[in-house]
């Protein structure tokens, strides 16, 4: 399927996440297909407050209840996962919502429900295409893992890829991979912040000011991530970089790994997903 200016996207679930996608695909300057602009966009959301932001904001049209977004050809599923399967209900009572070619593409942004449990809810048939993706998609540059259900094909798939990558860079992956990922960049912005903390605190703890320690420690992460980037520099090479013989940056890092710097972090990435298996019920 390739998007026209006559698209009619609807996007259920108009809160943080929805809008941050919504928002970025209308502001995107390149596109996989025809610029997307507010018109392509109906949005679901039933707190009033939030319809009338939406509306006001970026000029879309707003409804309360899912079942009034009649014949979208794309559906983003943007609820959170304890109140997903009740939703997907109320989409299964609106006829032109059918399953295959003649119905809509659906997209589900929800943590943990895999495409087999979502399907199940949906009309038979029904192409959806799974994703994960981060919350710096909130400013564009979001880590997105995208995984076609049972009925979805490579063009499906390709086409939600190539959307994502819109928000920041977005991969495919097999489903089987998808709480592996979701436990490296799916939770990783906490993994982050929590390295950003420690850091404060490490540099607080000799002396500095904690807001100026957090202030580096931020800016030392993206600069990094962006040095990697821009030269295309590995993590390995990027941090032996910093390191000569001898000096204070091998000592740090050998302090460390003898406190289980690595070690935790694979942990942390193991029982992320062993959570979220439990949680999946798949
Ligand atoms: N936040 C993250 O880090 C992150 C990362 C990856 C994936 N996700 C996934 O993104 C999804 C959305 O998360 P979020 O953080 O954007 O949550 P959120 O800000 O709470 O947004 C959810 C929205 O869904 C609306 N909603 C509730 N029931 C609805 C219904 N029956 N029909 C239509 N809309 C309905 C809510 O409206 P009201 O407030 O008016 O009830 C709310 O605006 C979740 O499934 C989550 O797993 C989140």
């Amino acid at each position: 399927m390739a998007l026209t200016d006559r698209t009619r996207i609807a996007l259920i679930g108009g809160g943080k996440m929805g809008e941050a996608i919504m928002g970025g695909w209308i502001a995107a300057s390149e596109h996989p297909a025809d610029r997307l602009t507010a018109a392509n966009f109906t949005v679901a959301n039933p707190g009033e407050e939030r319809r009338v932001y939406l509306q006001g904001r970026y000029g879309v049209a707003c409804v309360a209840d899912a079942r009034a977004i009649e014949g979208a050809d794309v559906v983003v599923l943007a609820v959170k996962p304890q109140v997903m399967m009740g939703v997907l209900e109320q989409i299964a009572e609106v006829p032109a919502y059918v399953g295959g070619k003649d119905g809509p593409l659906f997209v589900s942004i929800a943590a943990g429900l895999c495409t087999e449990r979502l399907e199940g809810a949906l009309p038979a048939g029904a192409r959806l295409v799974r994703t994960m993706p981060n919350t710096p998609l909130l400013v564009g540059a979001g880590a997105t893992t995208v995984a076609g259900g049972a009925q979805a094909d490579e063009a499906d798939v390709a086409l939600v890829r190539d959307l994502f990558a819109c928000l920041g860079a977005a991969y495919v992956i097999d489903e089987d991979d998808m709480d592996a990922t979701g436990a490296v960049s799916g939770s990783g912005p906490a993994y982050v912040a929590a390295l950003i903390e420690a850091l404060r605190d490490g540099g607080a703890a000799q002396g500095l000011e904690a807001g100026l320690a957090e202030a580096l420690a931020q800016q030392t992460v993206y600069g990094t991530a962006l040095l990697m980037r821009e030269t295309g520099q590995d993590a390995q090479t990027t941090r032996v970089a910093v390191c000569s013989p001898g000096g204070s940056t091998l000592a740090a890092l050998a302090a460390m790994e003898e406190a289980g710097f690595a070690r935790s972090l694979d942990a942390g990435v193991a029982a992320a997903v062993f959570r979220s298996k439990e949680l999946g019920q798949c």
